[in-house]
């Protein structure tokens, strides 16, 4: 029987009961492919390697490697809850990788998005192997592929994510969730305990963040995208709009207009909202957000979000948008 084929016969995973099977079945295999062989995982706080995480921990404890790799494009809090969750709740073997300037070094000056996108994935590759050759005694390598991962890109989970599978390491693969749907991930990731702003959290492309600061990423310019996207986050969960809204975020382009503040001219950046609803990210529809909440966030973006002056509502479906801007 093909592995990497879901049986016609397998039940939905749609409740904690299904969910505890899945885990101890699951918890079983494992046990039984890696035996007292280390694991390593490249965790990026994502759905998918969260529940691998959470699994390959109940299962084999200490014997799995966790490398977070923090590159710099991150939302706000991102690294310090891996860090909350993985090594001080769950106990985990997590190792934590600062990779920031790393990253925007490689990235200062080139404004082409698929370029941008390129070094980040190629970049990630490489602190990852760098980790994995530190890193004594390990046998396998464990990846949160997914059922739609497997139906849409014959198995390798590469083609959106940042992370590839690094070539040159011949690790055997653990890939517990690859017959699963997302939302039987999420249900099995809640059952092993991981918290809901992990599990239902809304789809964050891996370059992250580098595709919302558009162009050549600044640091004063990426660090406006952080924070306002951080304000938006907070006043879409404090009006009922959080697991509501599909996919929510900001923008900052690399063009300033002119403003002004307490009396003086001000020569600054503007920051685009976008808000869409979908269901399969191929076409997508444009939230109806309160004016009045939209005049709440802009003010809170521009009093508290240094270097912006300006702050505008995309309101363009896709097509003919994408979702994101680069
Ligand atoms: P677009 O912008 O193509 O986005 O309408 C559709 C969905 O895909 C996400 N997206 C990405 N995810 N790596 C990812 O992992 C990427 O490079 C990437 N680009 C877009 C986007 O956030 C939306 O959910």
């Amino acid at each position: 029987m093909d592995s990497n084929k879901r049986p016609e016969n397998m039940a939905r995973i749609d409740s904690i009961e299904l969910a505890q099977k899945f885990i101890s079945e699951q918890t079983e295999q494992i046990l039984s492919q890696v035996k007292d062989k280390k694991v390593l995982l490249a965790l990026s706080g994502g759905v998918d390697s969260s529940v691998v995480a959470a699994l390959l921990i109940k299962a084999i404890g200490k014997q799995l490697v966790c490398v977070h790799v923090n590159h710099g494009l991150l939302r706000k809090g991102e690294p310090e809850q891996v860090i909350r969750v993985f090594r001080d709740q769950m106990d985990a073997n997590l190792v934590y990788v600062d990779a920031v300037d790393r990253f925007l070094n490689k990235l200062a000056g080139v404004s082409d998005p698929e370029q941008k996108r390129k070094i980040i994935g190629a970049e990630f590759i490489r602190v990852f192997e760098e980790e994995a050759k530190k890193l004594e005694g390990i046998e396998f390598l464990a990846q949160g592929t997914i059922y739609p991962d497997i139906i849409e890109s014959d198995g390798v989970k590469a083609h959106h994510n940042v992370g590839g599978l690094p070539d040159d390491l011949k690790f055997s693969l653990v890939e517990p969730l690859k017959l699963l749907y997302k939302d039987e991930v999420r249900i099995v990731g809640k059952t092993l305990g991981l918290p809901d702003a992990m599990v239902y959290r809304q789809p964050f492309p891996g370059p992250g963040l580098g595709v919302r600061c558009l162009g050549a990423i600044t640091r004063d310019r990426l660090e406006a995208v952080r924070e306002s996207d951080a304000i938006l986050r907070e006043e879409f969960a404090k009006n009922g709009l959080e697991g509501k809204v599909w996919q929510y975020f900001t923008v900052v382009p690399d063009f300033k207009s002119v403003g002004v503040k307490n009396g003086k001219r001000t020569f600054a950046y503007p920051v685009i909202i976008r808000a869409v609803n979908t269901v399969d990210a191929m076409t997508a529809t444009v939230e109806n957000i309160s004016f009045d909440l939209l005049q709440h966030i802009t003010n809170r973006i521009t009093n508290e979000v240094e270097g912006i002056n300006r702050v505008m509502y995309d309101l363009t479906p896709k097509p003919c948008a994408t979702i994101e801007w680069e």
